[in-house]
């Protein structure tokens, strides 16, 4: 009764509830074309649950009020669970290794930690930019996507991990990113079959899942094992998972936990950010006049210094305004679901018991005309620039999360992010392929499919 009031897709079908037109590859594409025929709040039913999605800014506004609202590990999240257990994305809110391990890492992503992992940064950046260089030489295209994702596993394992996979010197994805990729897909299939059913229905995909995560788990213990031996890197977030006690309770991080706690940040660590850079070069190369414009800060704020120094990425404002806008159309963590701490009413309205949740569709709230105008899905970086900030209401703009359960790694990828954008324009006129539309996959994140460039390098950078 409580979801009377909540519209639904017309046409339902018994038993399998609202499956007419939908594709079980992109359910929040699907999702999003649902937003727009019900408006801020709908429901979608399957096999005979009841998913409430919320993208109007006032609804997704309250949801972000921690002290009725909490995240709720539901759906994609909670189907990570057999591979990530209790660490940091996957937990539940009351796992004592939640509070424990946030607290332990939290220093790892602190101001002083960043500056220490900028030089790696640029080491890996410069590995992309070698093999660009090439390519752009053999007159190739280069494989946005796929490069990207070597960038942001390599940026991610030497800094947290001091580990090299060698994505550079591979022609195809390294063998963790394609378990990686399985494992993601197969929690995304979780929910497009019926629970008593998965058994069955995905029998196949099952025993591909199981060594899928047998190979994570093999590559993560190797990893911890070599460290153990060597005995100790350099302060790494692996020697804060090993060694650092919590500075109140003096606790330590077990070895189970351990584990998945370098899964998830080695999974949270790269996939959203390689998704994040794909889109924001797939509108660059779409919008030449924007790509000058950013150049041009590039230029001005860096000179002609080789290696730019830790400071000079975050003057980058305009760079980052195109990559703020990207994550405003295409947040690559699309959706991230909150439950009431009470019995309450969401905006005044809806009634909502304790346990209740709904998921936040942040493309759409990213979307919403009533807060980013009838123009909503032009990509406009100048939306970012501080006046208009300010001008927006609060909670209007998510692609981290809300709240205590946002994402800790958000400083890291952006300023990743930053710099690589920053290295690429400086250094190549990106030549968009006239025949490519923008396709977008999904494997509970988002990315530009088959997304090709040409390259020219630049005479200065040469
Ligand atoms: C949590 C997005 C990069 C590690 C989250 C959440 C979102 C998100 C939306 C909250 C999920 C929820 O409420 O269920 C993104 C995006 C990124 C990015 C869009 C890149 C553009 C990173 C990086 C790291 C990271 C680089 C690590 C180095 C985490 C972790 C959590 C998290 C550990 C769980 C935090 C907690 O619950 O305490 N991220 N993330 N993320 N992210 Fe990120």
């Amino acid at each position: 009764p409580e979801l009377d009031r909540i519209p639904h897709p017309q046409r339902r079908v018994p038993l399998l509830g609202d499956v007419l037109g939908v594709n079980r590859r992109t359910p929040i594409q699907d999702s999003m074309r649902f937003a727009r025929e019900l408006g801020p709040i709908f429901r979608r039913r399957a096999f005979g649950k009841e998913f409430v999605f919320v993208w109007g800014a006032p609804l997704a506004a309250d949801l972000a009020d921690e002290s009725r609202f909490a995240k709720h590990v539901g759906l994609g999240v909670a189907n990570l669970r057999p591979l990530a257990g209790d660490g940091l994305f996957t937990a539940y809110n009351h796992e004592p290794n939640w509070q424990l391990a946030h607290d332990v890492l939290a220093p790892g992503f602190s101001r002083e930690a960043m500056e220490g992992y900028h030089g790696m940064m640029l080491a890996v950046a410069e590995r992309l930019t070698g093999h660009w260089d090439r390519e752009a030489a053999a007159g190739r295209t280069v494989d946005v996507p796929g490069d990207m994702t070597k960038l942001t596993l390599e940026t991610i394992a030497r800094t947290g991990f001091g580990h090299d996979f060698g994505s550079f010197e591979r022609d195809r994805p390294h063998p963790f990113v394609s378990a990686m990729v399985g494992t993601l897909t197969y929690a995304q299939r979780l929910n497009s079959v019926p629970a008593p059913l998965a058994p069955l229905m995905l029998r196949a995909a099952a025993r591909r899942n199981a060594a899928d995560m047998a190979h994570l788990n093999r590559t993560v213990d190797d990893l911890v094992a070599a460290r153990r031996r060597s005995g100790g890197g350099e302060g790494d977030l692996l020697d804060r998972m090993l060694e650092t006690a919590h500075p109140q309770t003096g606790e330590r991080l077990s070895a189970e936990n351990v584990r998945k706690q370098v899964i998830t940040f080695l999974v949270a660590g790269h996939e959203t950010t390689s998704g994040a850079l794909s889109f924001a070069l797939y509108y660059l190369a779409r919008h030449p006049e924007i790509a000058a414009r950013a150049r041009a800060e590039v230029d001005r704020v860096w000179g002609d210094t080789e290696r730019p120094g830790y400071d000079r990425i975050a003057k980058l404002r305009y760079v980052r305004r195109v990559l703020d806008e990207s994550l405003r159309l295409w947040p690559t963590a699309p959706a991230f679901a909150r439950e009431a701490l009470q019995d309450t009413l969401l905006v005044g309205d809806h009634p909502m018991r304790r346990g209740a949740w709904a998921l936040v569709l942040t493309p759409m709230l990213h979307r919403d005309p009533e807060v980013w105008g009838e123009d909503a899905e032009r990509f406009d970086p100048d939306r970012f620039d501080a006046g208009a900030v300010r001008a927006r209401p609060p909670h209007t703009f998510k692609p981290f999360g809300t709240g205590a359960r946002a994402c800790i790694g958000r400083q890291f990828a952006l300023h990743e992010a930053t710099l690589v954008l920053g290295l690429l324009l400086r250094r190549y006129d990106l030549r968009p392929d006239p025949a490519y539309r923008l396709s977008v996959t999904e494997r509970l994140t988002v990315m530009p499919q088959g997304l090709r460039l040409g390259l020219d390098q630049r005479p200065a950078a040469a």
